[in-house]
């Protein structure tokens, strides 16, 4: 079997350590890794494999000396600057920044919605946001078979994903330290009504993402969807809720097991004992968790759904690495066009 070459762009970061740490827990058949991340933390030390890795810094003669894979993990103009460099050195990227997720040549692909974009790469798939990505699968279960009519997301968002930043301004806000270096305003006591930054329409970016990025991934492009998008003081997981409208109508007890039965979700619903989704229970799974399904008795064919899941691992790190696993899966059977 092929042994393959893999490149880990952010190494540093949140969602680089919690990649490393998915790749240990996988065991891909992967003999070689590079870490690569800014000058700032060149020459840094990570345990990973067992081993020693020393972080090399990211330049732009990085992808000369010839990769497979490489999981970027370092933000947008990273990425952009970057990611074309090697894929044009025949470096697949997996790219977890926005940078090019709603480009029409690069696929946007969480791999128990639609694998089969994954083929119709140039070089570069985009991993979604991660609050999409957590929507889709519950999403694409019930669009197959009751075709959805509309979308309202409000979320309830941990710091981690907004960088070690994030969750220091949450840590110093619960010590009592007054400084901030990530959030406009503290995030200690606070649900913050703002991710990303805000646009003309009124939205926030984050919410145009959830918005574009489940059009283009259902590929329905004219769906309803509309979100807001809140940071909680929550260190990590993503919880959700949803409200989905369908074309037809739909037996909830049907609709339930609709969801037990699609890859990657894990449904966790008994009031009658409270069980339901919470952040801490989904904290280092890669399954999403779907609870509170109930019927929305406002309108004809509507559901409310409760999703968590932990947003740097499925959200983002486990996502990307399920992705290098399908592309060596596919190895040989394909090749990018
Ligand atoms: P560094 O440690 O050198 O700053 P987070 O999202 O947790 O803030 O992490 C961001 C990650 O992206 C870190 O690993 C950071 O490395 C990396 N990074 C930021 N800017 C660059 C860059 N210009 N080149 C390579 N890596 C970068």
């Amino acid at each position: 079997m092929k042994n393959y070459k893999l490149a880990v762009v952010g190494a540093t970061g949140v969602v680089g350590r919690t990649a490393l740490k998915v790749l240990e827990e996988k065991n891909l058949p992967i003999s070689e890794y590079v870490l690569f991340a800014s000058s700032r933390s060149a020459g840094t030390k990570l345990n990973f494999m067992g081993k020693e890795y020393v972080v090399r810094e990211l330049t732009e003669n990085s992808f000369d000396e010839g990769f497979d894979f490489a999981i970027f993990s370092a933000g947008g103009d990273t990425s952009k600057k970057f990611a074309p460099i090697a894929a044009s050195k025949g470096c697949i990227v997996v790219d977890n920044s926005s940078a090019f997720r709603m480009d029409k040549d690069v696929p946007l692909v969480v791999p128990e919605v639609n694998p089969e974009e994954i083929e119709n790469n140039h070089g570069i798939i985009a991993n979604p946001n991660c609050s999409t990505i957590q929507a889709v699968l519950p999403l694409k279960a019930l669009d197959d078979k009751y075709t959805i009519k509309r979308v309202i997301y409000s979320t309830y968002q941990a710091v981690s994903g907004a960088g070690q930043k994030g969750l220091t301004d949450l840590e110093n806000g619960r010590k009592g330290i007054d400084k901030l270096e990530k959030f406009p305003y503290p995030i200690y006591n606070n649900c913050l009504p703002h991710i990303d930054v805000f646009t003309e329409n009124g939205y926030t970016k984050e919410e145009m993402k959830m918005i574009n990025e489940t059009r283009k991934i259902l590929k329905k492009p004219d769906l309803r969807v509309t979100a807001t998008t809140v940071r909680v003081p929550v260190e990590n997981s993503h919880s959700e809720s949803i409200n989905v409208e369908f074309e037809n109508p739909f037996v909830l007890s049907e609709l339930v097991e609709t969801l037990k039965n699609f890859e990657g979700i894990i449904v966790q619903d008994n009031p009658d004992s409270e069980v339901y989704p919470i952040a801490t229970n989904a904290n280092g799974h890669d399954e999403v968790f779907v609870g509170r399904i109930r019927r929305d008795f406002s309108v004809e064919n509507g559901v409310n759904l409760w999703v968590v899941a932990d947003n740097i691992r499925k959200g983002a790190a486990s996502n990307a690495i399920q992705i290098v696993e399908k592309l060596i899966n596919m190895d040989g059977l394909y090749s990018p066009i």
